[in-house]
Parts: structure tokens; C-alpha cells; sequence
């Protein structure tokens, strides 16, 4: 009855964030006292009941309750001399509008702290309490902050790390639910992307526990999709990916409910092997049957799977195994294989933490809003390029997702070629549950105030340069300036107050955007 917990303790210096997990130590255990001491507690606890989570599994867990306040964690922390800025850091506040004060990002849900592998607490999950109202976002996670990036997180690991080395092989799920109801029903190794695709980084992290993987994602074609993907990425870093295909409309959660654990281990012996399961697909749809349909399949579908796999043992397996069902010879697989070059390595891990300090600037801007209404609202976002170029964004991984969003309104994911910081940016954006009223007030305001802070900062500069212009350039100077001026009137009469205004603006850092 020991809960034995794997704990990394070698080559580990002193951590600069440390004050940060310790911060969300503490929201951990105030959340759990709220669920457990607490009678605004009940009903979460009267959930969890009906949800057949015993307090034991509830505990292992470390799940809790944010109470329904607006500043319940806040003066919580207050009183242990935990202020706002820290909070802010970890995201468990939220920067409010207009200068008021911050507020708790938590309210009225059940609370699962996020763990990194060596079981630090680096972000939290949030479900509300019974069915979601329209508008609300059934989950809330934590955002993107200096200790917590989404892709390099898998939910589960730190408790599952050392039944993933017992059996050899992790099951896969989407949930916070579908993974605490299989370790409570018996099943421990068991991990959770919540709902996001799989990373390279996520793969990796597997790797180094066991050598095999059970998908049990949706059966539904977004599932599928997202089953293929996340094997392609577990074969290159040497996972052997199966599929297991749970009864429509189920997932693992309800499943186990239903049905028991030993239904579950039923399927997961059924499962099949990723490519085996891709031909089964694509030969259910038609698509191995005439010599076009064959030869889009091996190009699009298959191949790039086997350039994925990186060992070579599987990958001879798996070229075998086109000859057989394809009825093409291994010779031209090699030779398709050879033409395609290797795999491209992944991004490096180190490109994705840029940050220095523990800050994690709020971006209230006018940039920000105008880019996460275009990303909610797509059909915005003609009209916006028509005011509005790519360049007259200040914030560079803005600007960079703006111009992907022009370029492709329909992108429902951020394009292979974006930055990594542009990929995490898009991800917090896309899970921003802001609800944007009047979002046709919201447009023309930001495009308006993203407009005149450009012209007042290119004023602020030519006014520098005028100032150490030689003579034969300061005509054409005063000339540009003039029709600066002129942009900037008709923008917005009422705003424009001459030079003593503009110098507020030079002085202003142009920060914090
Ligand atoms: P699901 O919608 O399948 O929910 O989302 P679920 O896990 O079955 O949840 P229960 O059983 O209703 O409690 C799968 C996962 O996607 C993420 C969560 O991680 C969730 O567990 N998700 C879903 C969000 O992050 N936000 C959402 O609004 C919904
Ligand atoms: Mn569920």
C-alpha cells in the first residue's frame, strides 16, 4: 500500500525557478484543503463520488477545488506572503483589463495539478463541476510560463514511470479523466497528452521508459489523425506505436467505467500494429485497390512512416510488409527512401525556452486582442489584411502568426514552418477561453490603436533623425513627416495633440507589447 514515487535527485543545481514550483506547491495544497476541509467542497466531492473517483486515487492525484471567488488562491497566498506578481508568473492570476487588480484564473473547478517527470507541480488543469455551460470551456489549463511548456509535459508520467518500465509499454489517452479512471480501476501506466497533439519532445520523454505505446484516442477521424501523427513521432524516437480501437463514442474513461479494467486489457491485446492498422484503413476505403489510389497511399501515407522509424529491425519489417500488401518491390521502397533524404531533426528543446527570467509578460495590447479574435473568428480576417499589413505589427511572433492566418484563414493548426515561440503563442491563443463581446468594436479599435502607435513611434524616430539630419536631407525628412502627420489626423482627430504629446511617445519604452 507504499505509493512509491520515483524521484530524480542526481546532477540537479540550483534550479532558478524553484520559488515558482514552490508557489504552485502551495496553490496545490491549498486547492486540496478546499475539496477535502471545505464545505463549498461537498458537492465537488459528491462529483467525484458519481464519477467513481475514490478519495484514495483523488489523492494520489492531488486533485482539488478552486471555490467560486474571484480572489479565494489569491488572498490565500496574500497571507503566506505570496504576492501577485509570483502568481502571475505561474499564471494561477489573471492580468484583468483597464488596471484592476488581477484575479484568481481558477474558479469553481476541480483542480489537477500538473506534474513534471521528477513530480514537480508546473501547471494545473481545471474541469467545471458537472456539465459545462455554453460558453465555458469544459477545461481550463494553466498557459504557457517559464516552468511549463505544454509540449514537454506529459500529464501522468511522474506517477507512471515505474509501471511504464514493469510492463514495457504506456497506454496513450487525451484525458485527465480517462487517465485517473484507468490507474484507478488498476491500470498505472498510463499517460495523457490533454487533448493536444503529440510532440517530438513528448516522445522522447516516453522513450526513455519503455519501448512500446498503446494509442487509445477518439475513434473518431480527428482521433485517427491524431493516432497517425503521434506514431510517426514515437517511431523516430524508437517507440513502437499499436492501436487500439475502443467502441465508438467511448473513451477510456467510460469504458473502464462500464465495463472494467479486464475490457480494457482486452483491447489493448487487440490492438495493432500502426501501419498495419493505416493499410487496414486505407484498404477499407478503397484506397489500395486501383494503381493511382495505391501510389498516392504509399507516397503520402506510408513511406513517410517508414522514413520515420528509426529502428532499423522495424523498418525492415515494415518494408516487407509493403511488398506483401502494396505489391511494390523492396528495391523501390529503398530507392524512394533514399530520394526523400532523412527524417529532418526535430526542433531542439533548447530553441523553445528563449526566456532569461521568470516573467511571464501579460500582453494585453491591442496586438494581442486583434490577433486572438482572428484566431477565434476566422471570418475577420479578409477584411483585417485589407486595413492592415503583416509589418505593422510591433510584436515579431504576432506578426508571424498574423501573416500565416492571411495566408491560410482555414490553418487549424500553426504551419510546419512557424517559429517555436510562434507555435507556443498560437496554443495559448487557440485555449484562451476569452470570451470576445462586440468583437466588431474589438477590430476597429485595435486596428486603429495598432495603427497610431506605429505612426507615433515612426514620428518619435523621425524626429530623432531630423535632429542629427544634415542639412540637404531635411527637407525630404520634413516632408515625410508631414505625411505621417497627415496618416495620423485622419485616423483619429480627437487623439492628435501635437509635438508635446509626441514626446511622451519618444520617451515611452516599447516594451511590454
Ligand atoms: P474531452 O472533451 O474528450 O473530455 O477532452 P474528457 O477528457 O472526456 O473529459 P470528461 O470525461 O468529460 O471529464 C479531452 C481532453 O482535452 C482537453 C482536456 O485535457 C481533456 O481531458 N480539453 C478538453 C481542454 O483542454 N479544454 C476543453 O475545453 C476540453
Ligand atoms: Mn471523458
Amino acid at each position: 500500500g507504499v505509493d512509491l514515487r520515483e524521484r530524480e535527485t542526481k546532477g540537479r543545481g540550483e534550479d532558478p525557478y524553484r520559488v515558482l514550483y514552490e508557489v504552485n506547491a502551495f496553490a496545490r495544497d491549498y486547492y486540496t484543503r478546499q475539496l477535502w476541509d471545505d464545505a463549498a467542497g461537498e458537492s465537488v466531492r459528491r462529483y467525484l463520488e458519481e464519477r467513481g473517483i475514490a478519495r484514495a486515487v483523488a489523492e494520489r492525484f492531488g486533485l482539488g477545488y478552486a471555490p467560486a471567488e474571484w480572489n479565494a488562491l489569491r488572498e490565500a497566498a496574500a497571507a503566506h506572503k505570496i504576492g501577485d506578481a509570483l502568481l502571475l508568473d505561474v499564471g494561477l492570476l489573471k492580468e484583468s483589463d483597464r488596471g484592476r487588480d488581477p484575479y484568481d484564473r481558477f474558479r469553481d473547478r476541480l483542480i489537477f495539478p500538473i506534474e513534471d517527470a521528477s513530480g514537480r507541480v508546473v501547471a494545473f488543469g481545471g474541469r467545471v463541476i458537472g456539465a459545462a455551460e455554453e460558453g465555458t470551456p469544459k477545461y481550463l489549463n494553466s498557459p504557457e510560463t517559464v516552468i511549463y511548456h505544454k509540449g514537454s509535459v506529459l500529464y501522468g508520467l511522474s506517477w507512471a514511470k515505474i509501471a511504464l518500465r514493469r510492463e514495457g509499454a504506456a497506454l496513450l489517452v487525451e484525458g485527465y479523466m480517462d487517465l485517473v479512471s484507468l490507474v484507478a480501476s488498476g491500470i498505472e501506466n498510463v499517460v495523457a497528452t490533454l487533448g493536444t497533439a503529440m510532440t517530438a519532445e513528448q516522445a522522447r520523454l516516453v522513450a526513455r521508459y519503455c519501448r512500446r505505446m498503446y494509442i487509445l484516442y477518439d475513434s473518431d477521424q480527428a482521433g485517427r489523425r491524431a493516432t497517425f501523427r503521434a506514431a510517426d513521432l514515437l517511431l523516430a524516437e524508437g517507440v513502437h506505436p499499436e492501436v487500439a480501437s475502443l467502441p465508438a463514442g467511448d473513451d477510456p474513461d467510460s469504458l473502464v467505467r462500464r465495463e472494467g479494467p479486464d475490457a480494457v486489457r482486452r483491447y489493448i491485446k487487440d490492438a495493432i500494429d500502426v501501419l498495419d492498422s493505416k493499410l487496414h484503413e486505407l484498404a477499407k476505403r478503397g484506397l489500395l485497390d486501383s494503381t493511382a489510389a495505391k501510389w498516392d497511399a504509399l507516397k503520402d501515407r506510408l513511406l513517410p512512416t517508414i522514413r520515420a522509424t528509426k529502428d532499423l529491425a522495424l523498418r525492415d519489417i515494415y518494408v516487407r510488409r509493403l511488398e506483401e500488401r502494396v505489391g511494390v518491390g523492396r528495391q523501390a521502397i529503398e530507392n524512394d527512401l533514399t530520394r526523400m533524404g532523412p527524417l529532418p531533426p526535430p526542433t531542439p528543446a533548447a530553441l523553445r525556452r528563449p526566456r532569461e527570467r521568470p516573467i511571464v509578460l501579460p500582453e494585453l495590447g491591442p496586438e494581442r486582442r486583434l490577433i486572438l479574435l482572428l484566431i477565434k473568428s476566422r471570418d475577420f480576417i479578409e477584411r483585417t489584411a485589407e486595413q492592415l499589413g503583416a509589418d505593422e505589427l510591433g510584436n515579431p511572433v504576432l506578426r508571424e502568426i498574423f501573416a500565416a492566418l492571411v495566408a491560410h484563414p482555414e490553418l487549424r493548426a500553426p504551419p510546419e514552418s512557424m517559429s517555436p515561440e510562434g507555435v507556443h503563442r498560437w496554443g495559448e491563443l487557440m485555449d484562451d477561453p476569452e470570451i470576445l463581446a462586440d468583437e466588431e468594436r474589438i477590430l476597429q479599435d485595435s486596428i486603429k490603436k495598432i495603427k497610431v502607435r506605429r505612426l507615433d513611434e515612426q514620428m518619435a524616430d523621425l524626429e530623432k533623425s531630423l535632429a542629427n539630419a544634415a542639412e540637404e536631407e531635411q527637407s525630404g525628412l520634413v516632408r515625410s513627416m508631414q505625411e505621417l502627420v497627415r496618416q495620423r489626423r485622419e485616423l483619429d482627430e480627437d487623439h492628435w495633440v501635437p509635438t508635446a504629446r509626441k514626446h511622451t511617445h519618444v520617451s515611452q519604452p516599447v516594451t511590454q507589447r
